[in-house]
């Protein structure tokens, strides 16, 4: 073993057909990730090379192998410190579409999940930008994440038959959010023993603001330009650009967006609005 506990002598667990599919081996060239993955206390580092990239990751769990990574040409990602956990046979997909660091963790538990990342901004924003875990569950569960779309500290579980969590582009989550397509449990009527839907797809527009500690549940669409604020929990559908607080969630303001900056130039503003208006 060399410094940093990886070396080419370890065997990689798996191996693809020759003809497609992701190749799994150690990061010995990734020294700076393994460096810093090696103080985490399950501290593999995985080289998943494709077809057109190698994506450095901490690639873990018993059905690791039924992972399909796909990362289109030309995207530089980053992936060591995040846990990729794959703990029920696949097929499930991971979609690299634009470079990017991603660190927390991700984990496919269901039959037939796919997460597809779009990318950070150009320029990068803040290189510590993305933090979340992420959990697919069910079957055909999808988290489908908009390029440039920025997350301090959030949790998305996807769970229920074919449910998604979309995610627009250029958004901005602060910490302590939980997105959920699902209850988890059933509620059903005492006298008739019906039981109402559990789980459903939320839709988050492009350039939508999550408030910190904000809650969004199943079924849910929020418009495009929207911002969620502190401690919101939303139960039902926002519409564009408009602002929604409290317990349950009720728009409080529209015809309102936000920008990154405290005091944003009138070009930015104009340049957001146009956005919104197109
Ligand atoms: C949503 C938000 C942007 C609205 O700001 P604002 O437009 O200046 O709103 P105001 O302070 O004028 O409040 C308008 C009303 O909504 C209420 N309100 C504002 N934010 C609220 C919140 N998060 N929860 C409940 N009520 C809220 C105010 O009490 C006020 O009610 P009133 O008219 O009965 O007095 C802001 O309150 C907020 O929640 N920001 C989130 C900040 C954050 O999470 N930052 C993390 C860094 S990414």
């Amino acid at each position: 073993m060399d410094d940093i506990g990886l070396t080419a002598a370890v065997e990689p667990r798996w191996r693809p057909s020759p003809a497609s599919g992701p190749e799994r081996r150690t990061a010995g060239r990734f020294e700076k990730q393994s460096r810093q993955a090696r103080n985490k206390a399950s501290g593999e580092i995985n080289l998943v090379v494709t077809r057109s990239a190698e994506v450095p990751m901490e690639l873990v769990g018993d059905h690791a192998d039924d992972l399909e990574v796909v990362v289109a040409p030309g995207v530089k990602a980053d992936f060591s410190l995040c846990t990729v956990r794959v703990t029920a046979p696949g097929p499930h997909r991971l979609e690299i579409n634009g470079s990017g660091t991603v660190r927390g963790q991700i984990i496919f538990s269901g039959t037939n999940g796919r997460f597809v990342f779009g990318g950070d901004p150009t320029p990068p924003m803040d290189k510590h930008a993305l933090r979340f875990k992420a959990v697919l569950k069910g079957k055909n569960s999808l988290l489908d994440w908009g390029r440039g779309t920025s997350c301090v500290g959030a949790e998305f579980v996807v769970n229920g038959n074919d449910t998604r969590i979309e995610i627009g582009e250029d958004c901005m989550f602060s910490q302590g959010i939980m997105v959920r397509t699902t209850d988890n449990h059933s509620v059903f009527d005492i006298d008739t023993f019906e039981i109402q839907k559990s789980s459903d797809s939320i839709v988050i527009g492009e350039h939508v603001w999550l408030g910190i500690n904000s809650t969004v549940l199943k079924g849910v669409t929020v418009g495009r330009g929207s911002i969620i604020g502190a401690g919101a929990i939303v139960t039902a559908d926002v519409g564009e650009a408009s602002v929604a607080v409290g317990v349950p969630a009720r728009v409080i303001a529209t015809g309102k967006s936000w920008s990154r900056v405290a005091k944003p130039t009138r070009d930015e503003m104009e340049g957001i609005a146009r956005r919104l208006r197109s």
